[in-house]
C-alpha cells in the first residue's frame, strides 16, 4: 500500500486527480469507479481543469459509482441543493463539465422498481465491462467504504443496506442541513457496491482529509482488519492500493510518508 501525505486539501486533490488522469492517458477506455461525498469534490474540480487545459479525453472512459440513496434519483427540475441524489452530485461536480459519454456512466438506480434485481444487474454490468481498473474511495466517519456500514462482510456484493445513525448524522451535517431538508426526510436506505465487489477492482485510490478523519484513518490503515471498520479491508486488498491524505487526516498514523 502506498500512503502519500500532502500538505492540505488542495494538494491532496491535485495529486489524486493526477493519479486518475495518468490512468486515463495510459488506458483511454479504462473503467473508473467514482465516489461521492465532500472528500473528492476538489479532485473532480482538478480533473475538470485538466480536461479544459490539457485536453484529457474522457470519451471512452466507463464509470461505475459506488452507491446511491434508495428512493431518489436525479431530478434536473429541482435546484442542485434540493436534489441529493448521487447521480446529480456526479452530474454537477464532474460529468457535465467533461466529454464523458452518457452511455458509459453507471450509477445504481435509486428508483428501481426491484432494487434487488438492480443490484444483480449492476454486478453483471461491472463484469461485462471487464471489471473496475481504478476504484476511488473516501472513508466514512464510522470507517465505511461506500455504504458498507460496520459489520458488512468482506465478501458482500452490491445490495440494499440500511444506513446507520452515524452515517445519517454525518451526511445530514455535510449535505442535507444546508438544503433545509429535515433529518427524518433523508433516505435511510441505499444501494451500495459490496466490499467483495470493491476488492475485485484492479486498483484502489482512497482519499481522506481533515482532523476529524485522523482516528478512523489510523484504525483502517494500521489497526486490526475488521468488518467493524470496512475500510480496513484495504489491508487485504490484492491489487495496487494508493492512499492520499492531507496532513490532518494522517496525523494519527504511526508510519508517515511525506511526498
Ligand atoms: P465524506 O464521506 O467525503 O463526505 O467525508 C466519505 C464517505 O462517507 O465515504
Amino acid at each position: 500500500m502506498d500512503i502519500i501525505v500532502k500538505r492540505d486539501y488542495d494538494e491532496m486533490s491535485r495529486c489524486a486527480a493526477e493519479h486518475i488522469a495518468a490512468l486515463i492517458r495510459k488506458k483511454p477506455d479504462c473503467v473508473i469507479g467514482f465516489a461521492t461525498g465532500a472528500t473528492p469534490i476538489g479532485t473532480y474540480r482538478e480533473l475538470v481543469r485538466i480536461y479544459n487545459e490539457e485536453g484529457l479525453d474522457f470519451s471512452n472512459v466507463k464509470t461505475f459509482n459506488l452507491d446511491e440513496y434508495l428512493g431518489i434519483s436525479m431530478d434536473l427540475s429541482k435546484p442542485y441543493i434540493l436534489d441529493q441524489s448521487y447521480r446529480r452530485f456526479m452530474h454537477e461536480e464532474l460529468f457535465k463539465h467533461i466529454n464523458i459519454n452518457e452511455e458509459n456512466i453507471n450509477i445504481p438506480d435509486g428508483l428501481a422498481r426491484d432494487p434487488e434485481e438492480e443490484c444483480l444487474k449492476y454486478e453483471e454490468k461491472i463484469k461485462e465491462a471487464g471489471g473496475i481498473d481504478l476504484q476511488i474511495l473516501g472513508i466514512g466517519g464510522n470507517g465505511h467504504w461506500a455504504f458498507n456500514e460496520p459489520g458488512s462482510s468482506f465478501d458482500s456484493r452490491t445490495r440494499v443496506i440500511k444506513l446507520n445513525e452515524q452515517t445519517l448524522n454525518d451526511n445530514y451535517e455535510a449535505f442535507y442541513k444546508k438544503a433545509g431538508i429535515p433529518r427524518e426526510k433523508m433516505p435511510h436506505y441505499a444501494i451500495t457496491m459490496g466490499i467483495g465487489t470493491i476488492l475485485e477492482a484492479k486498483s484502489v485510490l482512497m482519499l481522506a482529509n481533515g482532523a476529524k478523519k485522523a482516528e478512523i484513518v489510523a484504525k483502517a490503515l494500521e489497526g486490526p482488519v475488521t468488518t467493524m471498520v470496512t475500510a480496513s479491508s484495504i489491508q487485504i486488498f490484492k491489487g495496487k492500493a494508493t492512499v492520499i491524505l492531507d496532513g490532518e487526516a494522517a496525523s494519527m498514523l504511526v508510519k508517515q510518508t511525506i511526498k
